[in-house]
């Protein structure tokens, strides 16, 4: 099949490969010429293990191509995904649906005869239906528009197989007689052979899968960082607490993972915009609890300072603190609202000098956060270090030698942001070992 992904971030570089390694014709289209020239050179603008060879293996099939032309687009093909970003709208909640409106705007005039549009991008609910009306208004007397939703649940660091082998499929189409249906039957036939299920919706249904997939995912993390709170004024371990109710079937030990909490482009912004439409729609009761989720998420961040505080006698002023993991996760070089550059930023405002390193955010944490000292390799980083800070557990971090490391610091002081280091190793080690949710 011939289709165009309009966009190409995170979510639409992605997809554009992915659909080709599926056996599609595929034209990426963005209106950043140097990311569409860095696509077409085989070289992915961000880190994504997997990705460069599934770029690279469909760009020399012909497969793929990439352009910033609209016009070349509306010709290529008929099947269009759109994976423009929505990010946080200044001064507000909301999502900013500048960049959804403008592909729709610049897109749908140049179309001929019948097309059929797949949203990707995650929306607040009620979008498709809006931006159906705006290509209806824009489609010429031959064209016909269609809009549906298909959400994408990707996650950065396993974003190829993500969308190679989904573990579900959802798609929001308009009743009547939508085509989409059928399409995508055609677009997802291989995942679809292999039994990955299928849920066709009405739009606002989709809408809502997606960031209603993501508030949850982001209240499971802050419901176990809250039992972190509570344990560490009672004197219980939250790792042995969340082992105990993960093997409960109907809880599951994922996403219990209590540390310095979520980050990234996506959960935090996505429960704000949840939050704010759900206002808009009169249903703001119904998520306040989102709030709360929110605030227990930004308060393990100034945990981990205020515990750093106080590992080097109650001022920071002066003190070496080490920040291992610039990263919002391991396996991504993404610092969008990242917890840990946080952490260290407020570490660095408070008067520490810290050093920061990781294997791969190092250069997107240095334009967000340029004032910090970023160390060329994580022995030179933990040199001299008063606290050393675990603040993304990349596995370099976690294979760390206790004793090696030791050789290294000024004193042996680790605070284990992520609950991921093993505490008997360590303190056999002479190291004083503290974490988040555990009285260690
Ligand atoms: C998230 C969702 O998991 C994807 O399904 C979704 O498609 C994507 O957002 C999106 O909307 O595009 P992602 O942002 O890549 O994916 O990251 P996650 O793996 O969900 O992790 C989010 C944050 O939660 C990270 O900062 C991670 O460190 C933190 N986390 C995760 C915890 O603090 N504890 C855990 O147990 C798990």
């Amino acid at each position: 099949m011939h289709m165009t992904v309009i966009g190409t971030g995170y979510l639409g570089a992605t997809h554009s490969a992915c659909m080709a390694e599926l056996g599609h014709e595929v034209l990426g289209v963005d209106v950043d010429s140097a990311k569409i020239d860095s696509l077409k050179s085989g070289v992915v603008p961000f880190f994504e293990p997997g990705l460069p060879e599934v770029l690279n293996r469909n760009l020399e099939s012909g497969r793929l191509n990439f352009t910033t032309d609209y016009g070349e687009a509306a010709e290529f093909a008929n099947v269009h995904f759109l994976g423009v970003g929505t990010p946080q709208r200044r001064g507000s909640y909301a999502a900013d649906l500048t960049f959804v409106r403008a592909v729709i705007e610049d897109l749908v005039p140049l179309m001929k005869g019948n097309h059929t549009i797949f949203g990707k991008s995650t929306v607040p609910v009620g979008t498709a239906a809006q931006l159906q009306e705006l290509a209806d208004s824009l489609a010429g007397p031959d064209t016909n528009v269609e809009i549906a939703w298909n959400p994408e649940f990707l996650r950065e660091g396993y974003a190829v197989t993500d969308t190679i082998t989904p573990d579900r499929i959802v798609l929001g189409v308009n009743g009547g007689d939508s085509r989409a249906e059928e399409i995508a039957r055609e677009v997802y036939a291989i995942p679809l052979s292999q039994e990955t299920p299928f849920l066709v919706t009405d739009l606002p249904t989709a809408e809502l899968v997606k960031v209603s997939a993501n508030a949850f995912l982001a209240t499971k993390i802050s419901f176990i960082n809250a039992v972190s709170e509570v344990c560490e004024a009672a004197g219980g371990d939250v790792t042995a607490l969340a082992d105990a109710i993960g093997y409960d079937d109907r809880i599951g030990r994922k996403f219990l993972g209590a540390g310095l909490g979520f980050g990234g482009g996506c959960l935090p912004k996505d429960i704000r915009a949840f939050m704010a439409r759900a206002g808009e729609l009169g249903a703001d009761r119904a998520l306040t609890f989102l709030r709360e989720v929110d605030a227990v998420n930004m308060r393990r961040r100034e945990r981990a300072v205020q515990l750093t505080r106080k590992l080097c006698g109650g001022d920071l002023l002066g003190h070496r603190v080490t920040v291992l993991g610039a990263a919002f996760k391991p396996n991504s070089d993404d610092v969008r609202d990242s917890p840990a550059l946080s952490v260290a930023g407020s570490l660095s405002l408070a008067g520490a000098e810290v050093s920061v390193y990781d294997p791969q955010a190092m250069d997107n944490a240095r334009k967000v956060f340029p004032t910090l000292n970023y160390s060329p390799t994580v022995e030179d980083a933990l040199t001299g270090a008063d606290v050393v800070v675990l603040a993304t557990e990349w596995q370099q971090f976690r294979d760390l030698d206790p004793a090696t490391t030791g050789e290294l610091v000024r004193r042996r002081v680790i605070i284990d942001g992520r609950n991921v280091l093993p505490v008997d190793q360590w303190q056999a080690a002479g190291w004083d070992i503290q974490a988040l949710g555990r009285n260690l």
